[in-house]
Protein backbone atom coordinates (compact mmCIF):
# COMPACT_ATOMS: atom_id res chain seq x y z
CA UNK A 1 0.00 0.00 0.00
CA UNK A 2 1.52 3.45 -1.08
CA UNK A 3 -0.04 6.36 1.63
CA UNK A 4 1.14 9.85 0.19
CA UNK A 5 3.30 11.26 2.09
CA UNK A 6 4.13 14.79 1.56
CA UNK A 7 1.43 17.05 1.90
CA UNK A 8 -1.41 17.06 -1.47
CA UNK A 9 -2.64 20.58 -2.64
CA UNK A 10 -6.17 21.32 -4.30
CA UNK A 11 -7.22 23.64 -6.90
CA UNK A 12 -10.52 25.31 -6.22
CA UNK A 13 -12.35 25.81 -9.68
CA UNK A 14 -14.27 28.45 -10.09
CA UNK A 15 -16.53 29.29 -13.17
CA UNK A 16 -17.45 25.62 -15.49
CA UNK A 17 -15.01 23.40 -15.93
CA UNK A 18 -14.08 19.57 -15.92
CA UNK A 19 -11.69 17.38 -15.29
CA UNK A 20 -10.58 17.34 -19.08
CA UNK A 21 -10.03 20.92 -19.19
CA UNK A 22 -7.98 20.90 -15.90
CA UNK A 23 -5.24 17.92 -17.89
CA UNK A 24 -5.60 20.16 -20.81
CA UNK A 25 -4.48 23.45 -18.74
CA UNK A 26 -1.86 21.41 -17.32
CA UNK A 27 -0.46 19.74 -20.13
CA UNK A 28 -0.57 23.25 -22.38
CA UNK A 29 2.05 24.35 -19.54
CA UNK A 30 4.59 22.34 -22.02
CA UNK A 31 6.29 20.81 -19.16
CA UNK A 32 4.40 17.81 -18.38
CA UNK A 33 5.07 14.43 -19.24
CA UNK A 34 4.48 12.09 -16.78
CA UNK A 35 1.28 10.31 -16.60
CA UNK A 36 -1.12 12.41 -13.91
CA UNK A 37 -4.54 11.91 -12.26
CA UNK A 38 -7.13 14.51 -11.68
CA UNK A 39 -9.19 14.07 -8.66
CA UNK A 40 -12.25 15.71 -8.45
CA UNK A 41 -13.34 15.89 -5.25
CA UNK A 42 -16.82 16.81 -6.16
CA UNK A 43 -17.51 13.68 -7.69
CA UNK A 44 -16.82 11.70 -4.28
CA UNK A 45 -18.98 14.68 -2.28
CA UNK A 46 -21.79 14.21 -4.46
CA UNK A 47 -22.18 10.21 -4.34
CA UNK A 48 -21.82 10.70 -0.44
CA UNK A 49 -24.86 12.80 -0.96
CA UNK A 50 -26.56 10.60 -3.01
CA UNK A 51 -25.97 7.36 -0.60
CA UNK A 52 -27.28 9.42 2.13
CA UNK A 53 -30.50 10.17 -0.10
CA UNK A 54 -31.18 7.21 -1.32
CA UNK A 55 -29.97 4.63 1.21
CA UNK A 56 -30.67 6.87 4.58
CA UNK A 57 -30.27 3.83 6.86
CA UNK A 58 -27.30 2.22 5.68
CA UNK A 59 -23.97 3.92 6.85
CA UNK A 60 -21.45 3.75 4.28
CA UNK A 61 -18.18 2.00 5.43
CA UNK A 62 -15.32 3.32 2.51
CA UNK A 63 -13.39 0.20 1.68
CA UNK A 64 -9.99 1.72 2.05
CA UNK A 65 -8.84 -1.32 -0.19
CA UNK A 66 -10.22 0.23 -3.53
CA UNK A 67 -8.29 3.77 -3.23
CA UNK A 68 -5.81 4.80 -0.66
CA UNK A 69 -5.13 8.20 -1.82
CA UNK A 70 -4.99 10.39 1.47
CA UNK A 71 -7.23 12.96 -0.05
CA UNK A 72 -9.52 10.48 -0.75
CA UNK A 73 -10.38 8.97 2.62
CA UNK A 74 -9.92 12.23 4.44
CA UNK A 75 -12.51 13.79 2.07
CA UNK A 76 -14.52 10.67 2.85
CA UNK A 77 -13.91 11.24 6.65
CA UNK A 78 -14.46 14.57 7.25
CA UNK A 79 -18.01 13.96 5.50
CA UNK A 80 -18.68 11.51 8.20
CA UNK A 81 -18.14 8.40 6.61
CA UNK A 82 -17.21 4.97 8.35
CA UNK A 83 -14.32 2.50 6.86
CA UNK A 84 -13.54 -0.75 6.21
CA UNK A 85 -10.21 -1.13 6.66
CA UNK A 86 -8.19 -4.98 5.63
CA UNK A 87 -4.41 -4.64 7.53
CA UNK A 88 -2.47 -3.05 10.16
CA UNK A 89 -1.61 -0.48 7.44
CA UNK A 90 -5.28 0.45 6.48
CA UNK A 91 -6.02 1.14 10.58
CA UNK A 92 -3.22 3.11 10.67
CA UNK A 93 -4.03 4.88 7.69
CA UNK A 94 -7.08 5.66 8.80
CA UNK A 95 -7.00 6.58 12.74
CA UNK A 96 -3.71 8.71 11.66
CA UNK A 97 -6.47 10.96 9.85
CA UNK A 98 -8.36 11.32 13.23
CA UNK A 99 -11.33 8.92 12.75
CA UNK A 100 -12.26 6.98 15.64
CA UNK A 101 -11.73 3.11 16.11
CA UNK A 102 -15.51 2.90 16.75
CA UNK A 103 -16.16 4.08 12.57
CA UNK A 104 -13.70 1.07 11.32
CA UNK A 105 -14.55 -2.11 10.94
CA UNK A 106 -11.40 -4.82 10.39
CA UNK A 107 -13.36 -6.42 7.29
CA UNK A 108 -10.76 -9.09 6.50
CA UNK A 109 -11.63 -13.10 8.04
CA UNK A 110 -8.63 -14.39 7.55
CA UNK A 111 -6.12 -11.81 9.29
CA UNK A 112 -2.50 -12.55 10.08
CA UNK A 113 -2.25 -12.23 14.34
CA UNK A 114 0.19 -9.08 14.59
CA UNK A 115 -2.67 -7.68 12.32
CA UNK A 116 -5.39 -8.12 15.00
CA UNK A 117 -3.35 -7.36 17.47
CA UNK A 118 -2.33 -4.03 16.30
CA UNK A 119 -6.02 -3.51 15.83
CA UNK A 120 -6.60 -4.44 19.16
CA UNK A 121 -4.17 -1.71 20.69
CA UNK A 122 -5.69 0.87 18.20
CA UNK A 123 -9.21 -0.41 19.84
CA UNK A 124 -10.67 -1.41 16.60
CA UNK A 125 -12.87 -4.47 18.08
CA UNK A 126 -15.06 -5.11 15.11
CA UNK A 127 -14.01 -7.54 12.79
CA UNK A 128 -15.12 -10.36 10.26
CA UNK A 129 -14.61 -13.88 10.29
CA UNK A 130 -15.63 -16.95 8.35
CA UNK A 131 -14.14 -20.02 9.63
CA UNK A 132 -13.45 -21.77 13.05
CA UNK A 133 -9.38 -21.71 12.78
CA UNK A 134 -10.42 -17.43 12.93
CA UNK A 135 -12.41 -18.05 15.71
CA UNK A 136 -9.77 -19.70 17.51
CA UNK A 137 -6.74 -16.99 17.07
CA UNK A 138 -9.30 -13.97 17.54
CA UNK A 139 -9.78 -15.73 20.94
CA UNK A 140 -6.06 -15.76 21.92
CA UNK A 141 -5.90 -11.97 20.63
CA UNK A 142 -8.63 -10.03 21.10
CA UNK A 143 -11.80 -12.15 23.20
CA UNK A 144 -13.35 -8.77 23.54
CA UNK A 145 -13.94 -8.21 19.67
CA UNK A 146 -17.60 -7.58 18.69
CA UNK A 147 -17.68 -10.47 15.54
CA UNK A 148 -19.47 -10.57 12.45
CA UNK A 149 -19.87 -13.74 10.62
CA UNK A 150 -19.18 -13.40 6.93
CA UNK A 151 -21.40 -15.32 4.78
CA UNK A 152 -21.12 -16.38 1.02
CA UNK A 153 -23.91 -14.92 -1.29
CA UNK A 154 -22.61 -14.28 -5.07
CA UNK A 155 -24.47 -12.33 -7.71
CA UNK A 156 -25.29 -14.50 -10.52
CA UNK A 157 -22.19 -12.23 -12.31
CA UNK A 158 -19.90 -9.66 -10.96
CA UNK A 159 -16.69 -7.66 -12.49
CA UNK A 160 -14.70 -9.77 -9.81
CA UNK A 161 -16.44 -12.45 -7.55
CA UNK A 162 -15.26 -13.15 -3.93
CA UNK A 163 -17.05 -15.89 -2.81
CA UNK A 164 -14.28 -18.50 -4.21
CA UNK A 165 -12.10 -17.12 -1.18
CA UNK A 166 -14.47 -15.61 1.27
CA UNK A 167 -17.92 -16.38 3.07
CA UNK A 168 -18.94 -19.92 4.79
CA UNK A 169 -22.01 -21.05 3.41
CA UNK A 170 -25.33 -19.18 5.24
CA UNK A 171 -26.64 -22.96 5.85
CA UNK A 172 -24.16 -25.51 5.79
CA UNK A 173 -21.57 -23.44 8.16
CA UNK A 174 -22.34 -20.42 9.62
CA UNK A 175 -24.89 -21.42 12.54
CA UNK A 176 -22.17 -23.85 13.40
CA UNK A 177 -19.58 -21.18 13.64
CA UNK A 178 -22.18 -19.15 15.58
CA UNK A 179 -22.29 -21.84 18.54
CA UNK A 180 -18.78 -22.81 18.66
CA UNK A 181 -18.07 -18.86 19.09
CA UNK A 182 -20.58 -18.73 22.02
CA UNK A 183 -19.18 -21.81 23.72
CA UNK A 184 -15.87 -20.27 23.67
CA UNK A 185 -16.86 -17.14 25.28
CA UNK A 186 -17.28 -14.46 22.07
CA UNK A 187 -19.09 -12.04 21.01
CA UNK A 188 -21.03 -12.54 17.34
CA UNK A 189 -23.16 -9.51 17.06
CA UNK A 190 -23.72 -9.85 13.47
CA UNK A 191 -23.58 -11.19 9.61
CA UNK A 192 -21.41 -9.49 6.83
CA UNK A 193 -21.89 -10.47 3.06
CA UNK A 194 -19.99 -8.99 -0.12
CA UNK A 195 -21.81 -9.93 -2.92
CA UNK A 196 -19.07 -9.55 -5.61
CA UNK A 197 -17.33 -6.25 -6.76
CA UNK A 198 -19.42 -4.75 -9.59
CA UNK A 199 -22.17 -6.96 -8.76
CA UNK A 200 -24.01 -6.77 -12.02
CA UNK A 201 -27.15 -8.53 -10.57
CA UNK A 202 -29.27 -7.17 -8.07
CA UNK A 203 -31.64 -9.19 -6.70
CA UNK A 204 -28.89 -10.45 -5.22
CA UNK A 205 -28.84 -8.07 -2.19
CA UNK A 206 -32.34 -9.04 -1.25
CA UNK A 207 -31.37 -12.89 -0.96
CA UNK A 208 -28.38 -12.08 1.05
CA UNK A 209 -30.50 -10.21 3.38
CA UNK A 210 -32.85 -12.92 3.81
CA UNK A 211 -29.86 -15.30 4.98
CA UNK A 212 -28.98 -12.58 7.52
CA UNK A 213 -32.32 -12.52 8.92
CA UNK A 214 -31.79 -16.08 9.49
CA UNK A 215 -28.57 -15.95 11.02
CA UNK A 216 -29.67 -13.37 13.10
CA UNK A 217 -32.50 -15.12 14.91
CA UNK A 218 -29.81 -18.01 14.98
CA UNK A 219 -27.20 -16.32 16.79
CA UNK A 220 -29.93 -14.64 19.57
CA UNK A 221 -30.79 -18.27 19.83
CA UNK A 222 -27.47 -19.18 20.86
CA UNK A 223 -27.00 -16.32 23.22
CA UNK A 224 -25.47 -13.73 21.21
CA UNK A 225 -26.91 -10.34 20.86
CA UNK A 226 -27.00 -9.70 17.09
CA UNK A 227 -26.94 -5.57 16.23
CA UNK A 228 -25.10 -5.16 13.62
CA UNK A 229 -25.84 -6.06 9.39
CA UNK A 230 -22.51 -5.40 6.73
CA UNK A 231 -24.38 -5.13 3.17
CA UNK A 232 -20.91 -5.28 2.01
CA UNK A 233 -19.73 -3.55 -1.66
CA UNK A 234 -20.46 -4.29 -5.12
CA UNK A 235 -22.35 -0.75 -5.69
CA UNK A 236 -21.47 0.54 -9.45
CA UNK A 237 -18.81 3.53 -9.54
CA UNK A 238 -18.15 4.35 -13.27
CA UNK A 239 -19.59 7.70 -14.83
CA UNK A 240 -23.52 7.71 -15.60
CA UNK A 241 -23.84 4.86 -13.35
CA UNK A 242 -26.67 5.18 -10.32
CA UNK A 243 -27.54 3.12 -7.32
CA UNK A 244 -30.81 3.73 -7.68
CA UNK A 245 -32.46 0.66 -8.64
CA UNK A 246 -29.91 -1.18 -6.04
CA UNK A 247 -30.93 0.93 -3.46
CA UNK A 248 -34.94 -0.12 -4.16
CA UNK A 249 -34.07 -3.26 -3.63
CA UNK A 250 -32.04 -3.39 -0.29
CA UNK A 251 -34.79 -1.04 1.33
CA UNK A 252 -37.40 -2.96 0.14
CA UNK A 253 -35.16 -6.08 1.70
CA UNK A 254 -34.00 -4.32 5.08
CA UNK A 255 -38.11 -3.06 5.81
CA UNK A 256 -38.92 -6.67 5.34
CA UNK A 257 -36.63 -8.75 7.00
CA UNK A 258 -34.81 -5.95 9.66
CA UNK A 259 -37.81 -3.52 10.67
CA UNK A 260 -36.49 -2.71 13.86
CA UNK A 261 -34.21 0.32 13.54
CA UNK A 262 -32.44 -1.19 16.58
CA UNK A 263 -30.62 -2.98 14.18
CA UNK A 264 -27.80 -0.89 12.58
CA UNK A 265 -26.79 -1.45 9.06
CA UNK A 266 -23.55 -0.78 7.25
CA UNK A 267 -22.10 -1.50 3.32
CA UNK A 268 -18.56 -1.40 2.80
CA UNK A 269 -18.66 0.28 -0.96
CA UNK A 270 -15.42 0.75 -2.50
CA UNK A 271 -15.82 1.16 -6.57
CA UNK A 272 -18.74 3.47 -5.53
CA UNK A 273 -16.72 6.43 -4.28
CA UNK A 274 -13.74 6.09 -5.87
CA UNK A 275 -14.12 5.17 -9.56
CA UNK A 276 -15.61 8.38 -11.10
CA UNK A 277 -13.23 10.73 -9.35
CA UNK A 278 -10.00 9.81 -11.16
CA UNK A 279 -9.32 10.83 -14.50
CA UNK A 280 -6.05 9.36 -16.18
CA UNK A 281 -3.66 11.52 -18.52
CA UNK A 282 -1.19 9.50 -20.52
CA UNK A 283 1.06 10.67 -23.00
CA UNK A 284 1.75 8.67 -26.10
CA UNK A 285 5.69 8.40 -26.48
CA UNK A 286 6.18 6.35 -29.11
CA UNK A 287 4.21 4.88 -32.16
CA UNK A 288 5.08 1.65 -34.75
CA UNK A 289 3.02 1.36 -37.94
CA UNK A 290 2.67 -2.30 -38.61
CA UNK A 291 3.13 -2.90 -42.20
CA UNK A 292 -0.21 -3.90 -44.07
CA UNK A 293 -0.65 -7.18 -44.42
CA UNK A 294 -1.63 -9.06 -47.42
CA UNK A 295 -4.77 -8.64 -49.56
CA UNK A 296 -5.10 -5.45 -46.87
CA UNK A 297 -5.85 -1.75 -48.08
CA UNK A 298 -3.86 1.07 -46.44
CA UNK A 299 -7.28 1.67 -44.07
CA UNK A 300 -6.52 -1.74 -42.61
CA UNK A 301 -3.19 -0.93 -40.98
CA UNK A 302 -2.38 -0.99 -37.39
CA UNK A 303 -0.91 1.38 -35.63
CA UNK A 304 0.51 0.72 -31.97
CA UNK A 305 1.16 3.52 -29.82
CA UNK A 306 3.29 3.67 -26.48
CA UNK A 307 1.53 5.39 -23.17
CA UNK A 308 3.85 6.08 -20.24
CA UNK A 309 1.46 3.74 -17.90
CA UNK A 310 0.47 0.41 -17.99
CA UNK A 311 -0.53 -2.58 -17.11
CA UNK A 312 2.03 -2.35 -14.25
CA UNK A 313 0.85 0.71 -13.27
CA UNK A 314 -2.66 2.41 -13.50
CA UNK A 315 -3.49 -0.16 -16.00
CA UNK A 316 -3.15 -3.12 -13.72
CA UNK A 317 -6.88 -2.80 -13.39
CA UNK A 318 -7.16 -4.63 -16.88
CA UNK A 319 -5.41 -7.52 -15.67
CA UNK A 320 -6.60 -7.90 -11.67
CA UNK A 321 -9.59 -5.64 -11.77
CA UNK A 322 -11.18 -6.67 -15.07
CA UNK A 323 -11.91 -3.42 -16.07
CA UNK A 324 -12.19 -2.25 -19.56
CA UNK A 325 -10.66 1.32 -19.85
CA UNK A 326 -11.41 3.82 -22.58
CA UNK A 327 -8.93 5.94 -24.93
CA UNK A 328 -9.90 9.65 -25.69
CA UNK A 329 -7.69 12.46 -27.43
CA UNK A 330 -7.32 15.21 -25.85
CA UNK A 331 -7.23 16.73 -28.85
CA UNK A 332 -9.94 16.82 -31.25
CA UNK A 333 -9.48 15.52 -34.24
CA UNK A 334 -11.42 15.69 -37.89
CA UNK A 335 -9.10 12.62 -39.05
CA UNK A 336 -10.78 9.37 -39.81
CA UNK A 337 -10.41 6.34 -36.45
CA UNK A 338 -8.03 3.67 -37.58
CA UNK A 339 -6.74 0.42 -35.97
CA UNK A 340 -4.39 0.65 -33.16
CA UNK A 341 -3.46 -1.10 -30.15
CA UNK A 342 -2.30 0.84 -26.98
CA UNK A 343 0.96 -0.59 -24.83
CA UNK A 344 2.53 0.41 -21.78
CA UNK A 345 6.05 1.47 -20.94
CA UNK A 346 7.57 -1.55 -19.79
CA UNK A 347 9.72 -4.04 -21.56
CA UNK A 348 6.76 -6.41 -20.86
CA UNK A 349 4.71 -7.87 -23.95
CA UNK A 350 2.25 -8.51 -21.46
CA UNK A 351 2.07 -4.83 -21.25
CA UNK A 352 -1.20 -4.17 -23.36
CA UNK A 353 -3.50 -2.20 -22.40
CA UNK A 354 -6.14 -2.35 -25.17
CA UNK A 355 -5.19 -4.67 -27.85
CA UNK A 356 -7.50 -3.77 -30.45
CA UNK A 357 -8.67 -0.12 -30.48
CA UNK A 358 -10.16 2.71 -33.04
CA UNK A 359 -8.12 6.49 -32.76
CA UNK A 360 -7.92 8.69 -34.93
CA UNK A 361 -3.86 9.33 -36.04
CA UNK A 362 -2.34 9.85 -32.70
CA UNK A 363 1.69 11.34 -32.84
CA UNK A 364 4.51 11.13 -30.03
CA UNK A 365 3.54 13.99 -27.42
CA UNK A 366 -0.31 13.31 -28.10
CA UNK A 367 -2.07 12.68 -24.41
CA UNK A 368 -5.15 10.22 -23.70
CA UNK A 369 -8.12 10.43 -21.54
CA UNK A 370 -9.25 7.55 -19.54
CA UNK A 371 -12.32 8.13 -17.24
CA UNK A 372 -13.33 6.12 -14.36
CA UNK A 373 -9.75 5.17 -13.41
CA UNK A 374 -10.07 5.30 -9.25
CA UNK A 375 -11.12 1.98 -8.42
CA UNK A 376 -7.98 -0.34 -7.70
CA UNK A 377 -5.62 1.14 -9.51
CA UNK A 378 -3.71 3.68 -7.58
CA UNK A 379 -2.77 1.26 -4.91
CA UNK A 380 -1.65 -1.50 -6.85
CA UNK A 381 0.08 0.29 -9.35
CA UNK A 382 4.21 -0.68 -9.22
CA UNK A 383 7.10 1.61 -10.81
CA UNK A 384 8.39 -1.70 -12.60
CA UNK A 385 11.02 -1.38 -14.98
CA UNK A 386 11.29 2.27 -13.45
CA UNK A 387 8.52 4.08 -14.87
CA UNK A 388 6.93 6.13 -12.37
CA UNK A 389 3.16 6.02 -11.16
CA UNK A 390 1.15 8.68 -11.74
CA UNK A 391 0.74 11.70 -9.07
CA UNK A 392 -2.75 13.07 -8.23
CA UNK A 393 -3.65 16.49 -8.75
CA UNK A 394 -6.70 17.29 -7.27
CA UNK A 395 -9.57 19.58 -7.54
CA UNK A 396 -12.35 20.75 -6.16
CA UNK A 397 -15.72 23.24 -7.56
CA UNK A 398 -15.51 26.56 -5.17
CA UNK A 399 -18.77 25.58 -3.82
CA UNK A 400 -17.63 22.53 -2.55
CA UNK A 401 -14.61 24.03 -1.30
CA UNK A 402 -16.97 26.95 0.63
CA UNK A 403 -18.84 23.87 2.02
CA UNK A 404 -15.74 21.48 3.12
CA UNK A 405 -13.87 24.37 4.70
CA UNK A 406 -15.32 23.85 8.10
CA UNK A 407 -15.08 20.19 7.72
CA UNK A 408 -12.17 19.10 5.82
CA UNK A 409 -8.65 19.90 7.79
CA UNK A 410 -7.72 22.52 5.83
CA UNK A 411 -6.73 26.15 7.26
CA UNK A 412 -7.06 29.65 5.88
CA UNK A 413 -3.42 30.25 6.39
CA UNK A 414 -2.64 27.76 3.53
CA UNK A 415 -4.20 29.03 -0.26
CA UNK A 416 -3.48 31.38 -2.35
CA UNK A 417 -4.93 32.20 -5.65
CA UNK A 418 -3.15 31.65 -9.41
CA UNK A 419 -2.89 29.17 -12.07
CA UNK A 420 -2.73 25.46 -11.58
CA UNK A 421 0.44 25.09 -10.54
CA UNK A 422 2.88 22.88 -13.17
CA UNK A 423 4.64 20.91 -10.20
CA UNK A 424 2.57 21.35 -6.83
CA UNK A 425 4.60 24.26 -5.16
CA UNK A 426 6.61 23.58 -1.60
CA UNK A 427 4.30 23.35 2.20
CA UNK A 428 3.45 26.74 3.37
CA UNK A 429 5.86 28.67 5.31
CA UNK A 430 4.24 28.72 8.94
CA UNK A 431 5.61 32.09 9.31
CA UNK A 432 4.20 33.66 6.43
CA UNK A 433 1.06 35.35 5.93
CA UNK A 434 -0.65 32.13 3.79
CA UNK A 435 0.63 33.48 0.45
CA UNK A 436 2.86 31.22 -0.57
CA UNK A 437 6.25 32.94 -2.45
CA UNK A 438 6.84 30.46 -4.46
CA UNK A 439 2.76 30.18 -5.73
CA UNK A 440 2.95 30.73 -9.57
CA UNK A 441 0.82 33.65 -9.46
CA UNK A 442 -0.45 34.59 -12.99
CA UNK A 443 1.03 37.70 -13.93
CA UNK A 444 -1.45 37.54 -17.05
CA UNK A 445 -4.46 37.94 -15.02
CA UNK A 446 -7.07 35.20 -14.58
CA UNK A 447 -6.40 31.41 -15.69
CA UNK A 448 -8.16 29.49 -17.77
CA UNK A 449 -11.52 28.43 -16.43
CA UNK A 450 -10.37 30.92 -13.58
CA UNK A 451 -8.53 27.89 -11.75
CA UNK A 452 -8.40 29.61 -7.62
CA UNK A 453 -5.14 27.90 -6.42
CA UNK A 454 -5.20 26.53 -3.12
CA UNK A 455 -2.42 24.60 -0.99
CA UNK A 456 -4.26 22.61 1.38
CA UNK A 457 -2.31 20.87 4.40
CA UNK A 458 -4.10 17.84 4.98
CA UNK A 459 -3.04 17.04 8.33
C1 LIG B 1 -14.39 -7.09 2.30
C2 LIG B 1 -14.59 -6.11 1.18
N1 LIG B 1 -15.42 -5.09 1.39
C3 LIG B 1 -15.62 -4.15 0.43
C4 LIG B 1 -14.98 -4.22 -0.78
C5 LIG B 1 -15.24 -3.14 -1.79
O1 LIG B 1 -16.03 -3.61 -2.81
P1 LIG B 1 -16.55 -2.67 -3.96
O2 LIG B 1 -15.41 -1.93 -4.50
O3 LIG B 1 -17.19 -3.59 -4.91
O4 LIG B 1 -17.58 -1.75 -3.35
C6 LIG B 1 -14.15 -5.31 -1.06
C7 LIG B 1 -13.49 -5.45 -2.35
O5 LIG B 1 -12.72 -6.32 -2.63
C8 LIG B 1 -13.93 -6.28 -0.03
O6 LIG B 1 -13.10 -7.32 -0.22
Amino acid sequence: MKVVEEEQQVVVMEGPWSPVDVIRDIVDEGSQEDPFYVMDLGEVVARFREWKELMPRVEPFYAVKCNDDKLMVSTLAALGAGFDCASKAEIQLVTSLGVGPDRIIFANPAKPASHIRYASAAGVTTMTFDSETELMKIKQYMPHAQLVVRIRCDAASAQCPLGIKFGCDPVAEAPRLLKIAAVIGLNVVGVSFHVGSGAQEMGVYARAIQYARTLFDTGDAAGHTMYLLDIGGGFPGNSGTSIREVSQVINAALEAQFPSRSVRVIAEPGRYFAAAAYTLAAMVHATRQLPAREGESAEEAHTMYFINDGVYGSFNCVLYDHQQVHAEPLEESSERPQQCSIWGPSCDALDCVLPAYSLPPQRTGNWLVFKDMGAYTIPVASPFNGFPTPKVRAVLDKHLWTMLEDLWPLTGAHFSFGRIPQTPPPSPDPDSDGASPSSPLSPAGPAPHHAVFVECALK
